[in-house]
């Protein structure tokens, strides 16, 4: 089904402007009678920030930014979903245009800034899914008008804390101004500490709310030093390294690369891995990494863990591979822990991230 949908829906959605082809494509994955994926092989299964994944392969945020087909997702087999970007009030992002595909370099660059339905809506699409089970993350951001932002974010913590599996607080959006500045380190320590307060408030009646950090790529080591320092203190659960850049790498071919946004897809690999592993030295293990940026095959995803991400999440491959590209994955983790003679996928966790921090600056 998954390959039939592929095949007959890409070359049509390839057809149409990007932000139309990815409403087709939530429309298509709603209504296609997708079986449930089997049961995944259980050397796939981790077990990480307290929750137990059947498989490490996640989608990123932006895909299902209104939660409306986290189920279709996880049926499609993802080990987990992340909805989101949400805001507390709805807001319609930027104008249009503001998604691009560049063909010829298998990237998306995307400047939607946050469009959302608001809290309201996906909390009662989420609530009405929530004895579906599988795991459902959320992923929470300011209006862009807000008088006070942190505050978006708490509110947005205790409202989701009951029907996410996990709550992640997003301040690497390049497209809402000033965002990025909740990287730096008096905000963001008084951020976190809001937030993990806030989250320890709502524990009673939602359990312990896993709390993640999702950073921008393009940080500077020395600000990843205080982000992680911080992130340590405050003693978030994990992070997601990471987001879009805004940086455009060179060889760019296509002549959208020049379009204002962040780029993420395959061009992005190299630098989202160097971030990931300069961030699995810094955080020594005492919380685990979501890797996500540019993985657009077996080799990348499993590439991506050895970087040292426990959790994996792919939005862009999938643009240009289809949703086998998930198959892919697990076809490949599988071969490797045959070849190597390993039992769970968790052995490879950050095994090459030492070597990767040694390379030369990524271009
Ligand atoms: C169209 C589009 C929309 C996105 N929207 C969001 C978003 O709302 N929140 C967020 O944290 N990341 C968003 N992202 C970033 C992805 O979650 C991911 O971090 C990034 O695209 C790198 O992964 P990839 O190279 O596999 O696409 C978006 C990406 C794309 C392409």
């Amino acid at each position: 089904m998954i390959g039939l949908l592929d095949r007959v829906a890409r070359p049509l959605l390839y057809a149409l402007d990007p932000e139309d082809a990815h409403r087709l494509a939530i429309k298509l994955l709603q209504i296609a009678p997708l079986p449930p994926a089997g049961p995944d092989d259980g050397r796939l299964a981790t077990r990480v920030f307290g929750l137990n994944f059947p498989n490490p392969i996640g989608i990123a945020a932006g895909f299902d930014k209104h939660g409306e087909l986290p189920d279709a997702l996880l049926r499609a087999g993802f080990g987990f979903v992340e909805v989101g970007t949400v805001t507390p009030l709805p807001q319609p992002g930027n104008p249009r245009p503001r998604l691009f595909r560049l063909d010829a370099d298998q990237a998306v660059i995307n400047r939607l800034g946050f469009n959302s339905q608001g809290a309201d809506v996906v909390l009662r699409r989420l609530a009405a899914r929530a004895k579906a089970g599988g795991i459902v993350g959320v992923i929470v951001g300011a209006n862009k008008d807000a008088a006070d932002r942190v505050a978006d974010y708490v509110r947005l913590i205790e409202r989701f804390a009951t029907v996410a599996s996990y709550v992640t607080v997003n301040i690497s959006s390049p497209n809402t101004p000033g965002l990025r500045d909740m990287q730096q380190a008096g905000v963001l320590d008084d951020l976190l500490a809001r937030v993990i307060d806030a989250r320890e408030r709502v524990t009673k009646n939602a359990g312990l709310t896993p709390v993640l950090l999702k950073i921008a790529p393009d940080l500077s080591l020395s600000d990843l030093d205080d982000l992680v320092g911080i992130a340590r203190a405050r003693r978030v659960d994990g992070m997601i390294v990471g987001n879009t850049t805004v940086t455009r790498p060179p060889g760019l071919r296509a002549v959208q690369s020049s379009e204002a946004g962040g780029l993420s897809g395959r061009p992005l690999l190299p630098l989202a891995d160097r971030m990931l592993a300069e961030t699995y030295v810094r955080v020594e293990g005492v919380f685990p990494l979501v890797g996500a940026g540019g993985i657009d095959s077996g080799a990348s995803a499993l590439g991506k863990i050895r970087a040292g991400a426990s959790l994996i999440q792919i939005y862009s491959g999938l643009v240009f591979r289809g949703l086998r590209l998930v198959r892919e994955i697990k076809a490949t983790m599988l071969a490797a822990l045959e070849r190597d003679g390993s039992q769970i996928i968790a052995d490879y966790v950050g095994s090459d991230a030492a070597a990767v921090t040694a390379e030369a600056w990524p271009a």
